[in-house]
């Protein structure tokens, strides 16, 4: 049976972004009987021992108490399980001198049914026919962002401007501020903080800029810390949960070890807060319970914030230096590569300036090599018009081990630099062709 699709129901069942290439990447995989590949391209977390066992903990504790039966044997509030709502409450209340109250907190299943539930209360079109957009301020972002609108024309991305360091083979996105539009037109604004895929991490100064362009318009700005502190606190250099008037601090439990039970959790104006609830009751009626009990445990007990700093944010830093170490040793110096600043999140993004192919078929020369990676274009989702950098990049994955790590990067060193050799072959031998046509 073929069953006759919506428009809607035929957007929503295309694979978008990274998931059109992990179809691929999952197909070599299998395939590539008694070869084995260098697997770059991983978005799940590793399963750390000392993060494993606070979750088992929490579970067994659970397990054994008398609030077992409340958890799995009862529906409850859309809003989430309320020893939860208050876990966070007090977490954050503490922690950053607020006064949240429970009306500013919302429990999702995972974070990513958050962006969609922002993306269509906000985005699309309004009572006029007027298309609002959700506007993701810096390309590249999440590639997830691609896929949550049901009116996909509404996502709107922008160029950023390019710090770059030549010498040095760094580089890093800022927002381009003389390009970015946040006006009437705009229905929310969303972007990652720390980035997936990059590692950036936008300043205070940008944030508040965002922040201060939408609020004369009413605009939510949802701020995915799904990378941020207090967990997992994956952010590498010095940063703090933005909250503002417009502003929605969204977290995952996800990379702090609980991708599997999907909890997501909002905070901010309870009046943004409410229309997100009662679209969620809709949807899904509320998250499951039993991730979080034991979530509202861990966070209770400050367990969830201490490892998330003395366990996991360190374990993805020190991946990140051997990356650079490896990219240092192996690179060659005269080939204009750039990685990005590494300020958090658990990949690495590299820049192959003037690549002489396009990153999918880049992709395709590491797969012979042995090594995975993921192609940088998947990562801009939004971004319309045609710029050479999207099919110039490439995630890496900082799940591997330190062996696979430099022993990937020794072999991607080896493909950049055949390529780019080939290309120059190429050019020499037939010299009506110009090196900016690449
Ligand atoms: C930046 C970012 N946002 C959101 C998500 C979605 O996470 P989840 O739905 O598991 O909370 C991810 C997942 O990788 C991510 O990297």
């Amino acid at each position: 049976m073929e069953p006759a699709l919506t428009r809607i129901g035929t957007q929503m069942s295309a694979l978008t972004g990274v998931r059109a290439i992990m179809k691929d990447i999952i197909e070599t995989l299998r395939a590539g009987q008694g070869q084995t590949f260098i697997n770059l391209s991983a978005g799940n977390p590793v399963i750390l021992p000392e993060v494993e066992q606070l979750w088992r903990q929490n579970t067994l504790e659970l397990l054994d108490s008398p609030e077992y039966g409340e958890v799995v044997c009862r529906y409850g509030a859309s809003q989430g399980y309320e020893p939860l709502v208050d876990a966070v409450i007090a977490d954050f209340n503490q922690r950053y001198g607020l006064t949240l109250n429970r009306r500013q907190i919302l429990i999702t299943p995972g974070s990513q049914s958050l962006y969609f539930l922002a993306a269509n209360a906000f985005g699309g079109y309004d009572h006029q026919g007027q298309l609002k957009r959700v506007v993701l301020p810096l390309s590249p972002d999440y590639t997830g962002y691609g896929g949550i609108s049901l009116e996909p024309e509404a996502v709107i991305s922008y160029k950023p401007a390019l710090d770059i360091d030549e010498a040095g083979h760094r580089f890093k996105y800022r927002p381009d501020f003389s390009q970015l539009q946040i006006n009437a037109q705009t229905g929310c604004v969303i972007f990652s903080r720390p980035s997936n895929p990059t590692g950036n991490v936008l300043t205070d100064e940008e944030v508040e800029k965002i922040a201060a362009l939408a609020l004369p318009f009413d605009v939510p700005v949802f701020i995915d810390s799904a990378y941020g502190p207090p967990f997992p606190s994956l952010n590498f250099t010095e940063m703090k949960p933005y909250l503002g008037e417009n502003v929605v601090h969204c977290m995952s439990l996800s990379k702090a070890g609980l991708p599997g039970e999907r909890i997501g959790i909002a905070i901010g104006d309870e009046r943004i807060i409410q229309v997100l609830e009662a679209f969620q009751t809709n949807v899904c009626i509320h998250s499951g319970r039993y991730g979080q009990a034991i979530a509202a445990r861990a966070i209770r007990s400050g367990a969830l914030a201490t490892i998330s700093e003395s366990i996991i944010r360190p374990f993805y830093q020190q991946k990140f230096v051997c990356l650079e170490a490896a990219l240092t040793e192996f690179m060659p110096d005269e080939i204009p590569w750039f990685l990005h600043r590494g300020e958090g999140a658990i990949f690495g993004w590299l820049w192959l300036r003037d690549l002489p192919m396009k990153d999918w078929e880049f992709y395709q020369h590491l797969k012979q090599a042995g090594v995975i990676a993921v192609p940088g274009s998947s990562f801009f989702p939004g971004l319309r018009e045609d710029w050479a950098h999207k099919h110039e990049c490439l995630r890496l994955s900082l799940t591997a081990t330190d062996a696979e790590l430099t022993e990937g990067m020794k072999r991607l060193a080896a493909v950049v630099r055949t390529v780019y050799q080939s290309a120059d072959q190429s050019v020499q031998s037939t010299p009506q062709r110009s090196l900016t046509s690449h």
